[in-house]
């Protein structure tokens, strides 16, 4: 996969679940990386255990869905390490699940403001940025981003979205030397799982099972997929939506 020295990532919800592990990834390849999340506490513990460990980076506190603070996370990028290279749109919430005739605006609001507006604006800010010397943006989708699931009608659509919105600007950048995939994780343990399945570990174990590996994946895992998509293995890939879901949607 190659090294990531020299390169400078942003990870959106960089903190927890698959953005950190991704994180992780990146500072182990050598890469300068700034994490963004809602939690300043949590945001400065983990790049100090970072640090620790001899990577570089840093932490932005704000929130995603918010355009001011996406151009302010770039600017700041740009002001402390001089370039963009790779941006990692991993951000994202469940919202409330349940069926349709339970949805709400303010649930709809929530889970779009985050999932979709937060990718667009990232995007938006982003993919200038990064243009100047050339790179990858890997946005974090969802099996579900292609297929529905009962009960999760708000956040499949806002998956959807991100499907959408990676294809879109994979074509007006196809030129510019950015080249911006999504994965689409299965089940992975993380906080939105614990979530998601109400933390019922009988609730994981069917989840685990309804994969044909018969498990739900590590963040590390999903992590993996991400710097694959960013480095120069993927170079021919842009406009992709790369499934890692231990086969769910080959069934
Ligand atoms: N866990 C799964 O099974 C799974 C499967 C497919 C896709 N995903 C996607 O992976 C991504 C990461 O989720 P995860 O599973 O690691 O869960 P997670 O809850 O640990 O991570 C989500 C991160 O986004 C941050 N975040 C949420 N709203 C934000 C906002 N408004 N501003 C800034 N940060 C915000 C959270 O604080 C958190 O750090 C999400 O986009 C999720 O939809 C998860």
């Amino acid at each position: 996969m190659g090294t990531f020295e020299g390169k400078v990532v942003l990870v959106t919800g960089g903190t927890t679940g698959i953005g950190r592990a991704t994180a992780e990834g990146f500072a182990d390849a050598g890469a300068t990386v700034v994490v963004t999340g809602r939690n300043a506490a949590v945001g400065e513990e983990f790049i100090s255990a970072l640090r620790a460990r001899g990577a570089k980076g840093t932490f932005l506190a704000g929130d995603v869905s918010r355009e001011d603070v996406v151009r302010a996370w770039v600017r700041a990028v740009e002001r402390e390490f001089g370039r963009l290279d790779i941006a990692i749109n991993n951000a994202g919430v469940e919202g409330t699940l349940g069926p349709v005739a339970e949805q709400t605006e303010e649930n709809f609001r929530l889970v779009f403001d985050t999932n979709v507006k937060g990718v667009l604006f990232s995007l938006k800010h982003e993919i200038p940025s990064i243009a100047k010397q050339g790179g990858a943006i890997v946005n974090v989708s969802s099996m579900v981003g292609d297929v529905g699931m009962a009960g999760a009608s708000v956040y499949v659509a806002s998956k959807h979205a991100v499907n959408g919105l990676t294809r879109s600007a994979a074509l007006e950048t196809a030129r510019l030397g950015i080249r911006i995939n999504a994965v689409a994780p299965g089940g992975v343990i993380t906080p939105m799982l614990d979530r998601f399945t109400g933390s019922n570990k009988e609730v994981q174990a069917g989840f685990a099972q309804a994969h044909p590996v018969g498990r739900l994946a590590n963040p590390a895992e999903i992590a993996r997929t991400i710097l694959f998509l960013a480095s120069d293995a993927a170079e021919f890939m842009t406009g992709s939506v790369l499934t890692i879901d231990g086969g769910y949607l080959a069934q």
